[in-house]
């Protein structure tokens, strides 16, 4: 069972990365807005406002930060959060960053206080605070350091401390696709990969990939072999067919694991609410899969709520599951998986 979660970046997948904005498809508003400020800053002769991507994985943030990057012809040096353990790891790109150049951070909600503040002077002023010495003798200098541009993703906008938050001049959200432009995506992907698929097979690849760019390019692989294998190497609508009965993967995207999600809802905890951590130990998954990839699509389908309370499943996952509600013979039914 392949499982979708912080899959690790293939060879394939930086072939199918699009470097250019007209190459990213779909996210009009956002890339309208993009491409306006992109103009200006570079007719200014000026960097780009610091700027804050978030939304569920694989939907395009590192990818958007990189084209700004070649939309500004200009460099980007990239890090993740947790990479940056201590004062010196951050001090030590800041003073060396080419000016007017990009510097992106993945995961930005994970960052340490320490660091935060330091990006905040950094951010603000193009200096950094800098402690020599030690003890009573200790000091602190400012060092300024070159104009540059962050840009922060995260998976958690919400976990962002708002001092943070609020020093990026641009911020905006990516979204799930709808079908249509994950459409144009597989389409774009599948001339690059060198493969033919059928128009009809096209929509039914776009239905299952859960609003997500990297899952829908990820299963036009699957589905390539499987043409490649059981058929004469076209994707045709049956190929996609039993492929995706093969991954155990439905019509709309859903996994085994989804179904488990709101099967153990619905049979552990009376249709909930029940705390996401509770809900992640039942099903034997890390509570950052289930917020950050399960459950966002789930929501979004209208399968589960999330409540100050819990989660709760709606009517729709009673019918998907096909259990009635108030139904008890189903509960506590021993082992989900
Ligand atoms: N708008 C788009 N048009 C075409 N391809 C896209 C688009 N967005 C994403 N992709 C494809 O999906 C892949 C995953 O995107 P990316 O790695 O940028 O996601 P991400 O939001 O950074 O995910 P994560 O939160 O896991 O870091 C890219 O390599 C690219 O091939
Ligand atoms: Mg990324």
């Amino acid at each position: 069972m392949v499982s979708a979660y912080q899959e690790t970046q293939d060879a394939h997948e930086n072939i199918l990365r699009p470097k250019l904005l007209q190459d990213f498809l779909g996210q009009e508003a956002l890339k309208q807005n993009l491409s306006v400020f992109i103009q200006a800053a570079r007719d200014r002769a000026d960097t780009l406002d610091h700027m804050f991507i978030s939304g569920p994985p694989g939907l395009g943030k590192t990818t958007l930060a990189s084209i700004i990057a070649n939309e500004m012809h200009t460099e980007i040096k990239m890090t993740s959060a947790p990479a940056l353990e201590k004062p010196k790891d951050l001090a030590g790109i800041l003073t060396t960053i080419k000016e007017g150049s990009i510097f992106f951070i993945d995961e930005i909600h994970r960052l340490r206080p320490v660091m935060e503040e330091m990006l905040y002077i950094a951010m603000e002023d193009f200096e950094i605070d800098w402690i020599i010495g030690q003890g009573p003798a200790a000091r602190t200098i400012r060092i300024p350091i070159p104009n540059f541009t962050l840009i922060g993703a995260t998976t958690k906008a919400g976990q962002v401390a708002s001092p943070l938050y609020t020093r990026f001049g641009i911020t905006t959200r990516i979204g799930f696709y709808p079908q249509d432009e994950l459409a144009g995506i597989i389409r774009r992907s599948a001339q690059i990969l060198d493969t033919r698929i059928e128009p009809d097979a096209v929509i039914q690849l776009a239905g299952a990939a859960r609003g997500t760019p990297r899952i829908a390019n990820r299963l036009l692989k699957r589905l390539r072999d499987y043409a490649e294998v059981l058929g004469d190497g076209i994707i045709t609508a049956d190929i996609i067919s039993i492929g995706l009965e093969r991954l155990g993967i439905d019509r709309q995207g859903l996994e085994e694991q989804d179904r488990n999600i709101l099967r153990a809802v619905i049979n552990f905890y009376g249709g909930g609410p029940v705390g996401a951590e509770t809900l992640a130990i039942s099903i034997g998954e890390a509570i950052e899969s289930l917020e950050d990839f399960y459950e966002p699509y789930l929501i979004q389908k209208g399968y589960l709520k999330r409540t100050p309370r819990g989660r709760v499943a709606t009517q729709s996952a009673y019918d998907l599951l096909k259990i009635r509600k108030g139904d008890t013979s189903n509960e506590n039914q021993g082992l989900l998986f």
